[in-house]
């Protein structure tokens, strides 16, 4: 039966959301519905931070798992049964500054104070989640918010200076001891335990304002769900779903939300290959890729921030199917395959072919991404990925390129190149790779193979690059892979400490 409530906790209270339709975001239900207005509305788009709240949910062991998301382009149900705390929860009940907060008015953090409280909740989840953490970590930390006017020196100054301030007490405090053991209040126990059972309860299905929210909690049902009612939207993170509200206004109808199927949320490892379930946020899928292909870790950082990767998903990344997309180039290059579920059917495609045409895929109506399987590396496999964009961080890709290369005895034996931003779809460079197969890895293979990579593709001019800038830089990253693989001493990559790979 169709239910019109559903509860979250905010700000550690319980509170009940009816009447709303489920394509509200959880910024407008902060500001207009509760009149939270310390949470700001920047660029609506998930790129500035204002926005940043940071949502609580069970581990799994028995603790909350703290995650700073965008509430501007996160779809309201899609936070039922779990925690969301914003700027104004931090400070204690008798009005102490929380040590973020202390920290950077300490720091002189602020100057208009827009994008302050976005800040805060950034900070207050690397708080969470770590004890001093490096330089590189809080850079990550923050790389979803921008700031016009302070300047990050003195943002930076203040995510050093709350670990030495007195530590806030109960739910606030700190999550990781300076010796790295998690600690967990017994106001956070209660918590973990109580969204815990609402996540055991089964399903939500909302309806309001004439939409309908299916949020199944196993796969049987979500693949049901969606065999039923093969024209609702299946929605994840809705990382860009969420622009569809905010940007162009769209009615989106019933929607079936992933999210809360713990099935399709699973990560596997088995003999043959990891399995990364499509729920599963980018967050965690790339932190299980960094355990065998640590190559791609620059690619990863570069590709969202931390509450844009808490938020989305590899599958919802998989199936959106943009050919500027950063997660397929590098999938297909490591020989990903989809598997897809129509009712209680499965088919498994390799990724490369799951894309038919620009903003088409194989996918049939009823049909779901379940998992993506990247097969176990081989030995002898080189791999690099690289982005070329205009911003160095968080910018969408004018040339996305990965290669995986693999060695026997002094030759080639097998090469993927994954490419994205030279064609609609994301495309493997078959023609490339078939001239690289059975020779040795050498100065020459490279130089034939960049002029061959760099004539495979017919790509478009736009605002980002034009054709051909995009057909050059492709020859030269052949070319920079090359060096990168061969222990020439040339420095080819611009040295930022996140992103050392070793070769
Ligand atoms: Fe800019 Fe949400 S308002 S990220
Ligand atoms: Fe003004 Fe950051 S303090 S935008």
């Amino acid at each position: 039966m169709p239910e019109h409530a559903w509860s979250l906790v905010l700000n550690g209270d319980p509170a009940v959301v009816s009447g709303l339709s489920p394509q509200t975001t959880l910024l407008e239900y902060l500001r207009v519905e509760r009149g939270l207005t310390g949470t700001k509305e920047g660029c609506a788009e998930g790129d500035c931070g204002a926005c940043t709240v940071v949502l609580a949910e069970p581990d799994g062991l028995g603790r909350l798992a703290w995650k700073p998301i965008n509430a501007c382009i996160r779809l309201l149900p899609s936070v039922a049964g779990k925690a969301i705390f914003t700027v104004e929860s931090l400070a204690s009940p008798d009005g102490a500054l929380h040590p973020v907060q202390r920290a950077l008015v300490e720091c002189h953090g602020s100057q208009c104070g827009f994008c302050t409280p976005g800040f805060v909740m950034s900070l207050f989840g690397l708080y969470k989640n770590a004890n001093h953490p490096s330089r590189e970590g809080v850079d990550d930390a923050l790389s979803g918010n921008l700031c016009r006017c302070t300047g990050y020196r003195p943002i930076l100054a203040a995510a050093e200076r709350m670990y030495e301030l007195e530590p806030a007490p109960g739910w606030r405090g700190a999550g990781v001891a300076a010796d790295g053991s998690r600690q967990v209040s017994r106001e956070e126990e209660r918590l973990a335990a109580h969204l815990a059972a609402i996540a055991d309860s089964g399903g939500l299905e909302y309806q309001a304002e004439g939409q309908t929210w299916f949020a199944p909690r196993t796969l049987g049902k979500l693949a049901a769900i969606c065999v039923a009612r093969p024209t609702a939207r299946i929605v994840a993170g809705a990382t860009d779903v969420g622009l569809w509200v905010t940007k162009q206004h769209r009615d989106l109808g019933d929607l079936i939300y992933v999210g809360d199927c713990a099935g399709l949320r699973a990560i596997r490892d088995t003999d043959a290959a990891l399995e990364i379930g499509a729920g599963a946020s980018l967050e965690d899928a790339f932190a299980a890729l960094d355990g065998e292909w640590p190559e791609l870790r620059e690619a990863w950082l570069r590709f969202a921030s931390v509450p844009i990767r808490n938020s989305g998903t590899l599958g919802g990344n998989v199936a959106n199917g943009s050919p500027i997309g950063d997660s397929m180039p590098a999938l297909i290059a490591l020989a990903a395959t989809v598997l897809l579920r129509h009712g209680e059917s499965t088919r498994e495609l390799p990724l490369e072919d799951f894309y038919l045409a620009y903003q088409q895929t194989a996918l049939m109506p009823g049909e779901l991404i379940v998992s993506i399987r990247v097969p176990r590396r081989p030995e002898g496999m080189l791999l690099r990925a690289y982005k070329i964009s205009k911003r160095f961080d968080q910018d969408i890709s004018a040339v996305f390129v990965c290669f995986a290369l693999t060695l026997r005895d002094e030759r080639i034996v097998a090469v993927r190149i994954g490419c994205g931003g030279v064609a609609p779809v994301p495309k493997r460079a078959a023609t490339t790779e078939a001239l690289l197969v059975g020779r040795p890895w050498d100065d020459a293979a490279a130089a034939a193979a960049a002029t061959a990579l760099a004539n495979e593709f017919t790509p478009l001019s736009d605002m980002r690059a034009s054709a051909d800038y995009r057909r050059r830089v492709l020859g030269n990253l052949m070319q920079r892979f090359r060096h990168e693989t061969s222990g020439s001493p040339h420095v080819t990559r611009i040295h930022d400490p996140r992103m050392t790979v070793a070769t």
